[in-house]
């Protein structure tokens, strides 16, 4: 991170002092700058000379004193206040006193270090995202003691570099973090619980989400040992049973699995941290299916102009579902569904999978119904317009169901993930309690609606923000899904905040 923030500086045309512990240190920090700045020489973003530039702005040292004459230090060593606050007493030695000192964390208290200095004031937070070149969020973090003069500073500096600053207050997570990393944790105990394969989860919030990365290909980038660290901080401050690090993180992190820079953490990065949808690829080749659709609506609609694309034959009279390799019951309400699926369900041919869209508590309430639980899966398409197909199977569900339900989901063009008979199967289960969290936030008053959607869209690469996300997925279906969510798990922070059902009565978007 710190040579990834040297490079951003350096590419702002300011001259950099890097110090490091000890020469090996800054062999490896110039080697991050050179691989850094060599790819992109490659991509042909950079040129050559562009990139001596760069590089030549960059003296490194192990000397603190070489940071005498600078005007801005941004510390960026290892998540340990006793570390810090030793690094913060060289800089309030050896700096101007006019020099702003700055501090990369990403989950320790700003105060904290600021409190350990002769010069709280001047004391600031600048929290970069990985890959600090490529993210354009800089959080700033003010703390009560900080100079408005030291924040303004700070901030004209990251806009300046062409990143874009949101000033914060410091409160564990700041941001972005306090965000996400609940939403991550979350990830490493759904899989943790057995209720979806890595694969399947990181397939889910790309293809469904529409993330740039999976949770565990992102917990990997982040760094294992480091997604422990800010859990902790935050779960010190929010008490939230949710940020308490999963068992299965702390295990990996034990064994020194910290992710990408050690080669190994949720993927394997000596093999290749690809290799999700292979069956699903593979199962696509067959022949059409021939699909049922009971139910009319707008999911209805959706489902048979997806099997249209696919060149899949629909047939929507009860009379002509015996030939049938799927009968999805694609009703508007659960009652209607469970009626329709029933019916269905005698009409349908002994192979045919009956897949249940409309379960308004779990899956194997539906299935029990038809009386033929063994043929029943879930099937959800968080968007209806793109292509995922979350597929659960109960407890009731015959092997090789759920696998034909994927099979037949591969031919219509979908992809598709399998997961439990849970809440919100994967995309929505993870998405609402981190839409609901930013909710809180904004309720709370720590930031503002656009500051939380500049944290989430420029720090982690959101296609949007996650209050425009409540109002474009609807306050009404944000509401039921954490009502389903909440009465299965119980979990206090599951609950809609006061803000989302409020908006919900008035009729009104959060923006
Ligand atoms: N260093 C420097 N540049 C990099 C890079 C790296 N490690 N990885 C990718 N890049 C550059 C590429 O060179 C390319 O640049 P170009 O557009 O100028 O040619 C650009 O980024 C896009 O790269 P790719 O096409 O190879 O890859 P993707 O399109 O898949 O994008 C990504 C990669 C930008 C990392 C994208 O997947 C993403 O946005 N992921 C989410 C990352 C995220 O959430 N970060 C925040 C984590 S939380 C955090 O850091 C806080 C801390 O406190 C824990």
């Amino acid at each position: 991170m710190g040579a990834g923030i040297a490079e951003v500086l350096a590419r702002g045309g300011l001259s950099v002092v890097g110090v490091e512990v000890n020469e090996d240190a800054l062999e490896r920090g110039r080697g991050h700058l050179e691989t850094s700045t060599g790819r992109a020489v490659k991509r042909g973003r950079l040129t050559e000379d562009a990139q001596r530039e760069i590089l030549g702005r960059v003296a490194l040292t192990t000397e603190f004193a070489d940071l005498g004459d600078c005007d801005l230090v941004i510390e960026a060593v290892p998540e340990r206040l006793d570390l810090k606050r030793t690094v913060f007493a060289e800089l309030d030695r050896v700096c101007r006193d006019d020099a702003v000192l700055a501090t990369n964390t990403s989950s320790l208290s700003v105060t904290d270090i600021a409190v350990g200095t002769g010069r709280p004031s001047k004391i600031v937070g600048v929290h970069f995202f990985n890959p600090a070149p490529v993210m354009k969020l800089v959080e700033v973090i003010a703390t009560v003691l900080t100079e408005p003069d030291a924040v303004a500073r700070v901030a004209e500096l990251v806009k300046g570099l062409g990143k874009t600053p949101v000033t914060v207050g410091d409160r564990a997570g700041f941001v972005a973090n306090r965000l996400l990393f609940g939403y991550l944790n979350q990830a490493a105990s759904m899989l943790e619980s057995g209720h979806a394969t890595r694969d399947d989860i990181d397939t889910a919030m790309t293809v469904g989400g529409g993330l740039p990365m999976g949770p565990f290909t992102l917990m990997d980038l982040i760094g294992l040992d480091t997604c422990v660290e800010v859990l902790d901080a935050i779960y010190a401050e929010s008490r939230d049973r949710r940020h308490a690090a999963s068992p299965l993180l702390r295990e990996l992190v034990t064994a020194g699995l910290l992710g990408r820079k050690t080669g190994r953490g949720f993927y394997d990065y000596d093999r290749s941290a690809a290799g999700a949808s292979e069956t699903a690829e593979s199962a696509a080749d067959g022949p059409k299916p021939v699909v049922g659709i009971v139910g009319v609506g707008p999911l209805a609609d959706a489902i048979a102009a997806l099997c249209d694309r696919a060149g899949a034959e629909v047939r929507d009279s009860a009379a002509r579902l015996a030939g049938c390799d799927l009968v999805v019951e694609a009703a508007e309400d659960a009652e209607a569904g469970r009626a329709l699926l029933s019916a269905a369900a005698q009409a349908a041919g002994p192979d045919a999978v009956l897949a249940v869209t409309s379960a308004d508590g779990q899956v194997i309430e539906q299935a029990m119904a038809t009386g033929r639980p063994a043929d029943v899966v879930g099937l959800h398409l968080p968007d209806p317009a793109g292509t995922l197909a979350e597929i659960a199977a109960t407890v009731a569900t015959a092997p090789g169901v759920a696998d034909r339900a994927a099979g037949i989901a591969a031919r219509l063009g979908l992809t598709p993930v399998r997961c439990r008979d849970r809440a919100g199967f994967i995309v929505d289960a993870l998405r609402f309690p981190y839409l609901n969290d930013a909710a809180a936030m904004l309720g709370a008053g720590y930031a503002d609606a656009d500051s939380i959607d500049a944290a989430m869209t420029l720090g982690c690469g959101y296609p949007t923000g996650p209050i425009a996300d409540l109002d474009r997925l609807g306050l009404d279906r944000a509401v039921a899904v954490l009502r389903a969510l909440h009465a299965e798990t119980r979990e206090p922070a599951l609950a809609p905040v006061p803000l989302l059902t409020e908006h919900v009565a008035a009729g009104r978007p959060l923006r």
